[in-house]
């Protein structure tokens, strides 16, 4: 095997989903305690006051307590390189999630045993759908008072419409959270509670030792085998394509917060899902372990440090070795570049990169250059990978800044955050940004653009709500001067100049299609 494969091989690059609170978090936290790349002492508890997780970078999100924003962490464990890609729990940021979901090979859906499948998880993991990826669940609190696991396992399938195969049971929850059953194994490991410190206490007990019934609390042995023989007998079978292509998910029952079950969740997550595949560019695949490098923007960040006011674009490594000194060429910018401080993260830590792989994430110095969606290849390639749909935005604002002094701030503000795609901004035909329409998928993106305005560029805005609901991709070739449409229908242009309809009702949009036989409308923008 060539180093390049090798190397390959050893990547996994997953994205971990969850609604807020179900614990995403500390499971990543303690991801990374196994590989080493943190020191914890004692448990993640009360770090909402005392310290913020790792990966929580923004200060909005240290306010609300909520990810906004996607970070990228990686660690090594047991010879394997895993590139962890977080996402944001809440709703209104569903399409970041989607972009980061484009750089993840597989999801890790975090479920809260007491709640079962909670909203936000049924968002995300549609979005997950979406790319056919390996999903792994890791059912979570087991140590508090849960669900029956019979029922969590009917919610996924009934809520979700995934087929589920538990790799593991839990023996009783809350105080009688006892441990595991492995199913492959078919042994118990039974666990000692640690208070979150990397080891655990852990006991293999055979289900054919005497004393069983002594180890266990009060009829769990009993409870156990007939859980066994239903699960059996009726559960679904481990069917390793089926997961692959994201019709089966395997469950794990654990508690990231007291470490039970979170290593053999890794080991077992290690040999299920695959290294790296190929990616789909233009009409044809690229290997991962092709002779050249390539690699697409998934996420721009601007600001990551305010003491450096530096702007990140995230990359997926699709192909190759990426080299630090390499010259390389952005395809949408029809120029060679050298990526200037490639870096990763580590933990709290960015470190510089001399050399990364097919499946890695790095983040590069933007200096306002590159898009979501674009592709970066070796010198003597020309492909582009598939775009990365935009969604079309629900909630629409006229947004003015306050003080007119202060109009370059504000331009280059708004168009840098609708860089990075958290924010799309719209204006009306053939004029500038006098009037700037801007449109959100998530409500609370208004509030980041308010305060990162406020915060990182120094601009109040003013911004007042507008009636309109829906917004359409114009696709076909009409002159919108010529478009009947009702008058409560408007037309605006986005920054490639492309028009859109903005309307109030979905009434609206059959009434402009009934009126203009050949107008033809698009519920997403795609970047090329
Ligand atoms: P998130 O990223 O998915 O939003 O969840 P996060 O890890 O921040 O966990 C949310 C809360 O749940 C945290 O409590 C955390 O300690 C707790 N938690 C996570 N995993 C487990 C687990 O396995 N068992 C138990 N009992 N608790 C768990 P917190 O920071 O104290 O906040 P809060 O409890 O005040 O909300």
């Amino acid at each position: 095997m060539s180093n390049l494969t090798e190397q390959i091989s050893k990547r996994r690059t997953f994205a971990i989903i969850s609604h807020p609170d179900a614990g995403k978090t500390t499971l990543t936290e303690k991801l990374l305690l196994y590989g080493g790349a943190i020191n914890l002492a004692g448990s993640v508890k009360g770090k909402k006051t005392a310290r913020h997780a790792v990966s929580d970078w923004m200060e909005i999100e240290k306010q609300r307590g909520i990810s906004v924003t996607s970070s990228v962490l990686q660690f090594r464990y047991d010879g394997y390189c895993i590139n962890i890609l977080d996402t944001p729990g809440h709703q209104d940021f569903s399409e970041d999630t989607y972009r980061t979901l484009m750089a993840a090979d597989s999801a890790v859906m975090v479920i809260d045993a007491s709640k079962g499948v909670e909203n936000q998880t049924k968002k995300l993991f549609k979005v997950c759908v979406m790319r056919h990826i390996p999903i792994i669940t890791f059912i979570n609190k087991m140590d508090r008072d849960a669900m029956n696991p019979f029922d969590l396992l009917d919610d996924i399938e009934n809520v979700l419409g995934i087929n589920t195969c538990p790799m593991n049971w839990p023996l009783g929850s809350g105080k009688e959270f006892k441990g595991v059953y492995d199913r492959q194994s078919r042994q118990i490991l039974s666990y000692t509670a640690n208070n979150g410190q990397r080891e655990v206490e852990t006991e293999v007990l055979l289900l054919d030792d005497p004393d069983l019934d002594s180890k266990l609390f009060y009829g769990q042995r009993d409870a156990l085998f007939d859980d066994i023989d239903l699960l059996d007998g009726a559960g679904n079978e481990f069917d390793l394509d089926m997961v692959r292509r994201g019709e089966l998910t395997p469950v794990f029952f654990g508690s990231a917060l007291t470490n039970f079950g979170v290593e053999p969740f890794l080991r077992d997550f290690l040999q299920i899902t695959t290294p790296p595949l190929p990616r789909e560019a233009n009409e044809e695949a690229i290997e991962p372990d092709a002779d050249f490098f390539s690699a697409f923007v998934f996420k721009i960040q601007a600001n990551m440090n305010r003491a450096h006011r530096d702007r990140v674009a995230f990359m997926r490594i699709c192909s190759g070795v990426f080299d630090k000194n390499m010259e390389v060429y952005h395809v949408q910018g029809n120029r060679r570049m050298k990526l200037s401080q490639p870096q990763q993260m580590m933990a709290q830590e960015r470190e510089v990169v001399d050399t990364a792989y097919a499946g890695d994430i790095i983040g590069v110095f933007d200096p306002g250059v590159f898009s979501i969606g674009d592709t970066i290849v070796s010198v003597g390639q020309k492909f582009a990978f598939r775009g990365i749909p935009t969604f079309a935005p629900e909630h629409f604002s006229l947004v003015r800044q306050k003080d007119t002094m202060k109009r370059k701030q504000f331009v280059k503000g708004m168009n840098q955050i609708a860089q990075e795609g958290a924010i799309q901004i719209f204006h009306e035909p053939e004029s500038g940004m006098e009037e700037v329409i801007v449109g959100v998928v998530g409500e609370l993106q208004f509030d980041v653009l308010q305060y990162r305005l406020e915060n990182e560029y120094n601009v109040e805005i003013i911004m007042t709500p507008t009636p309109y609901q829906f917004i359409r991709w114009i696709t076909s070739d009409v002159d919108y001067k010529s478009l009947d449409l009702a008058s409560d229908t408007k037309v605006v242009a986005d920054f490639k100049e492309n028009k859109l309809l903005l309307f109030r009702s979905e009434w609206s949009i059959d009434w402009a299609l009934e009126h203009n036989r050949e107008l033809t409308l698009q519920d997403f923008g795609t970047a090329e």
